[in-house]
């Protein structure tokens, strides 16, 4: 019998499995969201108490939207009373699975590592759901590395399939096969990836953002123009500037200079209109204006 608890969508049984989530922006208010849903015993961490309420509202209204449709096994309410949220790290103690979430920067995560390093009980597994920064990199700030990898969702992570698990040249083949078996419990269908800039999914998605952005820059087509092009001519469910915004101006333009630091390649160069916004607050949805006012 495996060590977690399967999702009470595959009856397979199992023991409970005990999970923190740290930082509850879109992302880790997500998976928080994802792994409650699959009856896993979930906290969702922040140190930023208004981060956590806006999460906890971010859960409530996907919830809310998945209830209408019947997609849950469980009422919404129950599943949102049953994640506990809390400001402090010491409530990943007693953790078997801890889901790191927090911003793309390396100092924070490093800081976060050093401190559950500090409250963990040995073997328990720590993964990033880091998209661009080196899982051999920040395996370096764990104490034991063989125990860190990569568990990449997507936005929305309730809704998106893919789980992309990133091995580190020091992660265990069982750790490995744990995450690609609760990743699956989760209702989700994993890949594997070596670690390298990017992984697969943003090193093949950054160049098609970049090359959009650089196409308004260039007054080749409008905004609007430019995503009905990749949405109706390309069938993708959204336009690739609806999806910066969507996605986060600045989380964009945080991968892409990782990349280019890392492959030196121009195609991944970020924009001197992508920067402008950032630097002006036009993050997309988040800050109420990107390409698009919201
Ligand atoms: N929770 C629950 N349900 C949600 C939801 C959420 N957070 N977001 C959307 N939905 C539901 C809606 O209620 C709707 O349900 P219905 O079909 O039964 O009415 C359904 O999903 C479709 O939503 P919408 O009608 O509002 O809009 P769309 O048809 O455009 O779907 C979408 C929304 C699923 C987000 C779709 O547009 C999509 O797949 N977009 C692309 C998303 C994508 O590429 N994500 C990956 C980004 S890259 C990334 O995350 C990696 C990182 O490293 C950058």
């Amino acid at each position: 019998m495996p060590w977690w608890r399967r999702s009470p969508h595959n009856d397979t049984g199992g023991d409970l499995l005990k999970v923190s989530v740290i930082g509850a922006g879109t992302m880790g208010s997500g998976i928080a969201q994802v792994f409650a849903m699959a009856g896993d015993e979930t906290t969702l961490i922040d140190i930023y108490k208004e981060a956590l309420q806006k999460g906890k509202a971010n859960i409530e209204r996907s919830l809310q939207k998945l209830g209408e449709k019947s997609a849950l096994s469980t009422e919404p309410d129950k599943i949102l009373s049953s994640i506990t949220f809390s400001s402090s790290l010491d409530s990943c103690k007693d953790s078997s699975l801890i889901v790191e979430a927090v911003f793309e920067r390396l100092d924070i995560k490093k800081d976060i590592f050093s401190k559950i390093a500090e409250i963990i009980s040995p073997g328990t597994i720590i993964a990033s759901n880091t998209s661009s920064i080196s899982i051999n990199l920040l395996s370096s700030y764990v104490k034991e590395p063989e125990n860190f990898i990569g568990m990449h969702f997507f936005n929305p992570p309730p809704i998106m399939k893919l789980v992309e698990i990133v091995k580190g040249r020091r992660t265990s083949e069982s750790v490995t096969k744990k995450i690609g078996d609760i990743s699956r419990s989760l209702g989700k269908d994993p890949v594997f990836v070596n670690d390298y800039p990017g992984f697969i999914s943003n090193r093949v998605l950054m160049p098609m953002l970049r090359e959009s952005i650089i196409s308004l820059e260039q007054g080749i087509a409008s905004v609007e123009d430019i995503d009905k092009t990749v949405k109706l001519g390309l069938n993708h469910p959204m336009g690739p500037l609806t999806l910066c915004d969507f996605i986060g101006n600045d989380v964009v333009y945080d991968i892409m200079t990782v990349l280019f630091n890392e492959f030196g390649d121009p195609h991944y160069k970020p924009p001197v209109l992508l920067r402008n916004m950032v630097f002006s607050g036009k993050l997309g949805r988040k800050t109420g204006e990107g390409f698009y006012k919201y």
